[in-house]
């Protein structure tokens, strides 16, 4: 039997769908990209003719309104997820968000509500669950490889900000993000680290903006943040998040550490051509630690692999669980409910950093 194609709108025509879900969606054999929303009449077209996309539109709304379709990918600013993932859901369509996946929680929660309603499969792109090491850990974490986990430390660091030409964008306004870097790079912490560990019960905070005149206006969101969390566990972990680190690319670092063992992730994605990243580790016996290789099918798929294909790769891996649950029924993981749940801890840690207090993680 031939295999079943599900025409997939994108609606976004910036670098990100460029770099990631245009050719990631082109690379699956189960995908036909079949509609482009851009509001760059120039850049659209541009970019349709390169992934020989049949219809565009300048309207998400004449996007959805126009049938046709059996999924979208919503890759515009987090102010415009809510709307647009409504009325896709509304429309039939299963859902792809990019992350954060909204404003605050209510938006989340009404987001996520709203598919489970519709019985519509939804993915919130947590993108670096697909690096190589990140599914390692998660393996070895569910198979009792740390014990019991004790305390994490989390790090995200780029150096994006410490340009001061860097002009206003969308990013630096509250309005329109939500949040800085928390939800911007801080948000992948949180999941990944709830991925791994099980949900942040609560958290104190504190959070920075160190260039507020930008060039076309006024920024104020954090540039960096810093946060404890006490899981629901009783674990204990420390994030920091910051684009004002000299020397830094794209690098995530994670320790895990237990009572029988420590698990160290790093990685680099995007930096990192084959986004397989590191998993090394330590036992209670020797001092130092240890690289631990990853298992064959976490690997990237090509050695020596250019940076699109090992990026093409990890798109595959993220995607399908969501066109398995279109096809077969079943859940998706990160969805909206997960989307959600990352969305409380982004609200707690805002608010704990602008009342200096400890604050509970809406559960
Ligand atoms: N998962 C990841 O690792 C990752 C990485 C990067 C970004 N993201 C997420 O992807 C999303 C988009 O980020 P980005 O960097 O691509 O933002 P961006 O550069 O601002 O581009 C967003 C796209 O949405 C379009 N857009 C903006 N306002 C619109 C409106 N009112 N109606 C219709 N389209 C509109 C933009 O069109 P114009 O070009 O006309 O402005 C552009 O095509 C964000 O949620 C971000 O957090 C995730």
């Amino acid at each position: 039997m031939a295999e079943r194609r599900y025409r997939v709108g994108v609606v976004g025509t910036s670098w990100w769908a460029d770099l990631e879900h245009l050719p990631g969606l082109r690379a699956r054999t189960d995908v036909e990209l079949a509609a482009l929303c851009g509001r760059n009449p120039e850049r659209l077209g541009a970019l349709a003719a390169k992934y020989g996309i049949p219809r565009t539109f300048t309207d998400w709304r004449e996007l959805v309104a126009a049938g046709g379709l059996d999924a979208v990918v919503l890759a515009t600013p987090n102010a415009l997820h809510r709307e647009q993932a409504l009325a896709a859901i509304d429309a039939g369509l299963h859902v792809i968000c990019e992350k954060p996946l909204a404003l605050d929680l209510r938006q989340a929660r009404e987001m996520a509500a709203r598919a489970d309603a519709a019985g519509r499969k939804t993915l919130t792109f947590f993108t670096h669950r697909a690096v190589g090491a990140a599914a390692h850990v998660k393996r070895l974490v569910d198979a009792g490889f740390l014990g019991r986990p004790l305390h994490a430390t989390a790090t995200y660091f780029t150096a994006s900000h410490l340009k001061e030409d860097k002009p206003l964008a969308w990013r630096m306004q509250r309005a329109v993000s939500g949040t800085g870097v928390l939800g911007d790079i801080g948000s992948h912490l949180v999941d990944l680290v709830r991925w791994w560990l099980g949900d942040l019960a609560r958290v104190a905070a504190m959070w920075q903006t160190v260039t507020r005149e930008r060039a076309g206006g006024v920024a104020d969101a954090d540039e960096s943040c810093a946060f404890l969390a006490e899981l629901a566990s009783g674990a204990q972990a420390v994030f920091q998040a910051s684009k004002l680190v000299a020397g830094r690319g794209n690098h995530q670092r994670v320790e895990l550490h237990g009572t029988k063992a420590s698990l160290v992730y790093e990685a680099d994605p995007g930096f990192d051509p084959t986004w397989e990243g590191r998993v090394l580790a330590g036992t209670p016996a020797r001092a130092g630690l240890e690289p631990v290789p990853l298992p064959q099918d976490l690997a990237a798929r090509l050695a020596g692999v250019d940076e699109r294909s090992g990026r093409a790769e990890a798109y595959r891996r993220l995607t399908d669980p969501f066109f398995a649950a279109i096809a077969r029924g079943g859940p998706v993981s990160p969805d909206f409910r997960d989307g959600a749940a990352v969305q409380a801890v982004l609200d707690a840690v805002a608010r704990a950093a602008e009342e200096r207090r400890w604050v509970d993680v809406e559960a």
